[in-house]
């Protein structure tokens, strides 16, 4: 088969490594990519991935047999829906069924409807209501712009007046654009988070290992939010029992409540937990795969991923075998110094060869190709990931990789899977 991954981070990365395993894959392109993944792939950066006709040009171009969209913005662009419509086998939900991640109130409405446990919450669209309501309820509170914010739309406020403040920002100065012209205001939920993917036609749905991201920049879970530090997997805290618990009460549920609603998803359905005294609620759904996650789940599953895949856009998922290794992984991510915030771009990256040589897995992020040479790109630099029988082991391991790795004002936390260890 002909593979077109879409997207260029780090989770594109893991999902093309994965991909290029499989005997069914003959020829693997990306769109755009990135360094890493052009050693695996050929790498299309003359299409723009928000240019669904032109995506669907290429695909029919290059007799591509199967899409795999990485990113939830061309999902909630509706680029599954047009190149299904097009003939094009592709994995990832419909711009409809995207919505899950797409509308933060469409989501919590749903949940609200099927009795999917989850933050109690209320839908504001007039700053004053929202602030009078913030009052009354008290901090800490949670605010939410309900559209898409590059996973920054989200305010976890300690006081009355952090809350009121990201009302104003916003609401008012619009801090996320149009995605903020509605917010949902929901309870505070005090637990351990995890993320809990899985695979679904439609009818079948099937977790995947559960795994657990690090959001904030710093060590100790402190400074800004992130698009996610490192990860590991297995997450201890999603014990047999709560895996059970989240399978019955959330992930059935969810599928068959959009069933009902007319919406069949499709694809990799993301489920953001907090385990809040032994019980799952649902902090967010995303209509993708996670990232960080990616990088640590996909190399502990031992089946062919495009078989699956197949399996999702096809009916049928729930008659193939999906096996898993029963090691752990682990994600360090390096950073650019300054990430979240503003941070340099263009400085020179090297060490990555070393790091592999211990044995670590290198997906590539935010890196680009100056002269020859690997620089940084973005904020979120690359992944080392690495795999052993315990987590203490893959930790190790990922960080004696770390330590070979070097760009000017690299920063990373050192204290990723903190507590797999307290487990
Ligand atoms: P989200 O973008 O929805 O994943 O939110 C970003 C982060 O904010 C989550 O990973 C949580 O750490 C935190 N968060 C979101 N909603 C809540 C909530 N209701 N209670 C506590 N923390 C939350
Ligand atoms: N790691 C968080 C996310 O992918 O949304």
């Amino acid at each position: 088969m002909n593979i077109l991954v879409i997207g260029s981070g780090g989770r594109e990365h893991a999902l093309a490594w994965k991909i290029a395993q499989s005997p069914k894959c003959d020829k693997l392109y990306a769109m755009p990519g990135n360094p890493g993944i052009e050693e695996i792939a050929e790498c299309v950066k003359d299409v723009s991935i928000n240019d669904n006709a032109a995506v669907i040009d290429f695909a029919k171009n290059h007799s591509i047999d199967l899409v795999v969209i990485g990113p939830e913005a061309p999902l909630v662009n509706g680029l599954a829906d047009e190149l299904t419509a097009a003939g094009i086998k592709t994995f990832g939900p419909s711009k409809t069924a995207a919505q899950i991640e797409g509308s933060k109130i469409f989501a919590k409405n749903l949940m609200k409807k099927y009795g999917i446990p989850t933050a109690t919450y209320e839908v504001f669209d007039d700053v004053n209501r929202a602030c009078r309501y913030i009052k009354a309820a008290g901090a800490p509170i949670v605010v939410k712009a309900d559209g898409l914010a590059a996973g920054k739309g989200v305010i976890v406020a300690q006081t009355v007046d952090e809350a009121v403040n990201a009302v104003f920002e916003v609401m008012e100065q619009k801090s996320f654009g149009e995605a903020g012209s509605r917010v949902v205001i929901e309870e505070y939920m005090d637990g351990e988070e995890a993320s809990l993917l899985a695979f679904t036609d439609g009818t079948t749905i099937i977790p995947m290992i559960p795994s657990q991201d690090h959001k904030r920049v710093n060590d100790g879970d402190e400074g800004l939010n992130t698009g996610g530090m490192g990860a590991y997997a297995p997450a201890p805290v999603m014990t047999p029992e709560i895996i059970q618990k989240a399978e019955e009460k959330i992930l059935k549920p969810i599928l068959a409540a959009m069933s009902k609603e007319g919406i069949t998803y499709k694809g990799c359905l993301y489920a953001g937990l907090m385990i809040v005294n032994g019980e799952p609620k649902v902090v967010e759904f995303n209509a993708r795969f996670g990232d960080p996650e990616t990088q640590v789940v996909l190399p502990l599953l031992e089946s062919d991923l495009v078989e699956i895949m197949l399996a999702c856009i096809d009916g049928g998922l729930n008659k193939v075998k999906i096996n898993w290794s029963n090691d752990s992984t682990v994600c360090i991510v390096l950073a650019s110094g300054g990430y979240p915030l503003s941070y340099k771009k263009g400085l020179e990256i090297d060490g990555i060869n070393k790091a592999k040589a211990l044995d670590t897995l290198i997906f590539h992020a935010g890196t680009a190709k100056a002269d020859d040479k690997l620089v940084t790109s973005g904020g979120r630099v690359l992944g080392v990931v690495a795999r052993a029988g315990d987590i203490k082991t893959a930790l190790d391991k990922a960080y004696k990789g770390v330590e070979v790795i070097h760009f000017d004002n690299m920063h990373f936390r050192k204290d990723i899977a903190h507590r797999a260890l307290r487990h």
